[in-house]
This record gives C-alpha cells, structure tokens and sequence, in this order.
C-alpha cells in the first residue's frame, strides 16, 4: 500500500505526513513538495513564527523511518505528475498541495492567475494521471475549502443539498459562492473532481476545510514543529489575533467582525485526514471539516482573554476598516456531520488558542520584528 501526500512540507501536509507514519506501520509513505511556501512568504517579506527545519533536513529526517520518501517537485508539471503515480502507483492520495491564501490571490492579475493555474493543473495533472495509468480505484482525498459557499441565508449542507424547482426535485451540488480568486480555484477543483468521479468513477472525499487553528500536533512539535505564519498574506486571522496579542498590539478585527467563520484545530484537521487514509473511496463524499462557526468579534474576545489567562497581557481589540469585500454580518450555521463521524467530538477552539500561545510565546522577537507585515499597506492600527 503507498500512500502519496502531496503539499507535504506545508502547514497541514508536515503533520499529516509525521502522523502517517505514527499511524501506518507497513505502508509505504511519499511526500510531494515543491517549497513554494516558503519562498511565497518570503516574498512578501514574513517569516514562520516557529522555527522550521529546512527541506533538506525534514527529508533527512523522514526517510530515516525507512517507508518514507520526500520527493522535490511541482505539480503542475505534467510529466512529473505522471512520473510520480507511475513510480509509486498510491492506492490513496491526500492531495493538500496549492496557493492557499485568498489576499495573496488578489494581490494583481499575475497572482489570480498563478493561482488558478498552480491549484487547478496540479488537480488536474493528479486525476488524469490516475487515469492514465489505470488507477481509478485510487482514493482520492483533496483539501477543498468551506470558503466555496460563500455566507448563504441557510443553515449551509455537507457539500449536497435538494432543491425544488417547479414542481421537480433533485439532489445536486450546493453552488459555488466563494469570494476570492484562490477560494474560486477550489470551486473548479471541486467541479473537476466530481467530474472526474461521474466519468471515471474514481472514489472522491472532498474535505471542505475551515480555518484551520493550532499550532502543535502530537507529532509536530519541537525540533519537527509545522510552519506558524501570522502575516496579512499569509495568517490565517486565529493566528494573526494570537501573534499580535502576545507582542500587545492592539487585535485587529476588520470591520464590525459580526460575521461567524468556520473553524478547525489543527489537530481534528491532521487526525481527519488520516483517518480517511484507512478508509476505500466510496463515492463522492463531502466532509465540512469545522467545529462550527464563530463571529469574528468573539474570537478576538476569546483570544484577549486568552492572552490575560495564558501570558498575563491585557490587549485591546480594535476594529479597523476592512481590506475585504465580504458581508460583515452574518450568522453562519454550518452542518459538519460526516466530518464529526471521522473525529468524534470536535477538539475545543480554546485549547488550540492555548496551545498557540505557548508555542509562540519563546519566539516574541520574531513576531516582534514583523509586526509591521500584520496588516496590508495603508491599513493603520
Ligand atoms: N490552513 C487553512 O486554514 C486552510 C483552510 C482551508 C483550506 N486549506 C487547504 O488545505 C491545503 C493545505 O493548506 P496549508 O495551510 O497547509 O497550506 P501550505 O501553503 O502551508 O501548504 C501547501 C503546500 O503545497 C505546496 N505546493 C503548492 N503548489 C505546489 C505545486 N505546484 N507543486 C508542489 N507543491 C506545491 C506548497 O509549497 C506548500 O508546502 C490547501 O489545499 C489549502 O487550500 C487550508
């Protein structure tokens, strides 16, 4: 059995790859990267608050284990695709590699288009791969996002829904609402794997991801510890509120913040992933990996009381205007049961709150010296 993780050296793919091969003691495990990651925020001048082994030294590290490979590509290549499914012909694919942040991709013309591009062919390379080579019983897991549905006036459904249109029903997929360039290049991915799954009949677990939040696992901590980014770019808001907190700048919340988001700890995010590695494909199967939605203003309430618990630091949270085009109210109510029968009961947001801080407690300076990358130009405190 070969299990193929690509986006491997990225926030989620470092975790799941170390939890592989924790869980699987006899399956071969390969990574795909191509460190794009790392030069992205580079390029816009940020750094990982944690302190992160290099490529060449997490490849030392993984194949010492043995089953493991960590191998240097990209994806949007066609041959290498192929190379990679023909060499290792995985029997299940955790496909967490793309661009995954929404500014980034609205930056310029040059950057929604690098996106699309990167995120869709390196989909598409992956599936006709699969079918080129005669592997569609492969399990085809792929990172999608809870950004494709935008903030509908409903209780939002696990990926399908049934409508009713003069007088006929059906069940159908719930449209495609995103609201950035990189959160649309997820809706084609979607659209394409489940074309992929009605042509082909390749078995499909789409993970609707929700804002994944933590920064430890079991397994990547310490010396093995995942990237933290908490730059505008690049932070996902948890863990740009709990970097700005730690150093006392004000937490800052764009506009009135009264619009619930999705969330997911890192941990039920890492352990889902893998727990669906133990499972065949079945179908095309949606899973809303959230704990459920909480309003923006509430989370920045959640994490200064945090910061006076945890470091002993009152900080104020401030609204400031907001660089996104998004309703800034909104009462989002989101199913997650699917997601739910893979991890039980969710993990508590507070406890990856928790966890933050401590992991970034030691490296203040860092964030400190950076602090100038939390909000977009001119945008001021
Ligand atoms: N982190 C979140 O909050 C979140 C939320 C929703 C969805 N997601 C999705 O989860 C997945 C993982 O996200 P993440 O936060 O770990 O992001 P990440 O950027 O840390 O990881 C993605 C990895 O993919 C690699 N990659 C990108 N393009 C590649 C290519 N063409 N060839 C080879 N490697 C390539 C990058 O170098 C990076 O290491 C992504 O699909 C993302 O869209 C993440």
């Amino acid at each position: 059995m070969t299990i193929l993780v690509t986006g491997a050296d990225g926030y989620i793919g470092w975790p799941v790859l170390l939890k592989l091969a924790e869980t699987f003691s006899d399956e071969r495990i390969v990574g795909v990267d191509n460190f794009a990651r790392r030069r992205w925020v580079e390029e816009i001048g940020s750094v990982s608050a944690t302190e992160i082994l290099s490529p060449a030294e997490r490849r030392k590290k993984v194949e010492k284990i043995g089953r493991i490979s960590f191998v240097e590509g990209d994806l949007t290549s066609k041959e290498f695709v192929n190379m990679l499914v023909r060499v290792y012909q995985p029997d299940t694919i955790i496909h967490l590699a793309a661009q995954p942040s929404a500014p980034y991709s609205q930056i310029s013309w040059e950057k929604a288009v690098y996106t699309q591009f990167n995120n869709n062919i390196s989909t598409l390379n992956l599936l006709w791969a699969l079918k080129e080579n005669g592997l569609l019983d492969t399990h085809f897991i792929a990172a999608t996002t809870t950004g494709v549905y935008g903030a509908p006036e409903y209780p939002i459904p696990e990926g399908f829904y049934e409508v009713e249109y003069k007088g006929g029903r059906d069940i159908v997929p719930h449209p495609h609402m995103a609201g950035s360039f990189y959160h649309m290049s997820k809706c084609n991915d979607i659209n394409n794997m489940f074309l992929a799954h009605k042509q082909w009949g390749l078995p499909v677990s789409d993970v609707r991801v929700a804002i994944v939040t933590g920064a430890t696992t079991e397994e990547a901590k310490n010396e093995l510890s995942t990237r933290f980014d908490f730059d505008f770019y690049f932070g996902v808001v948890t863990h740009r509120f709990c970097a700005q907190a730690l150093i006392g700048y004000p937490i800052t919340v764009y506009g009135k913040g009264l619009q619930g988001k999705p969330f997911v700890t890192l941990k039920d995010c890492v352990e889902s992933f893998v727990e669906l590695a133990k499972r065949d494909g079945d179908g095309y199967r949606v899973y809303n990996q959230t704990l459920g939605a909480v309003k923006i203003v509430d989370l920045a309430r959640m994490i200064q009381e945090a910061a006076e618990e945890e470091i002993g630091l009152e900080v104020e949270v401030k609204h400031v205007p907001n660089p996104r085009v998004e309703k800034e109210e909104h009462e989002m109510v989101i199913e997650n049961e699917n997601f739910r029968k893979l991890v039980g009961k969710p993990t508590d947001l507070k406890e990856a709150i928790k966890d933050i801080f401590s992991t970034i407690e030691p490296r203040k300076k860092v964030i400190e010296a950076y602090k100038d990358r939390f909000l977009p130009k001119g945008l001021k405190k």
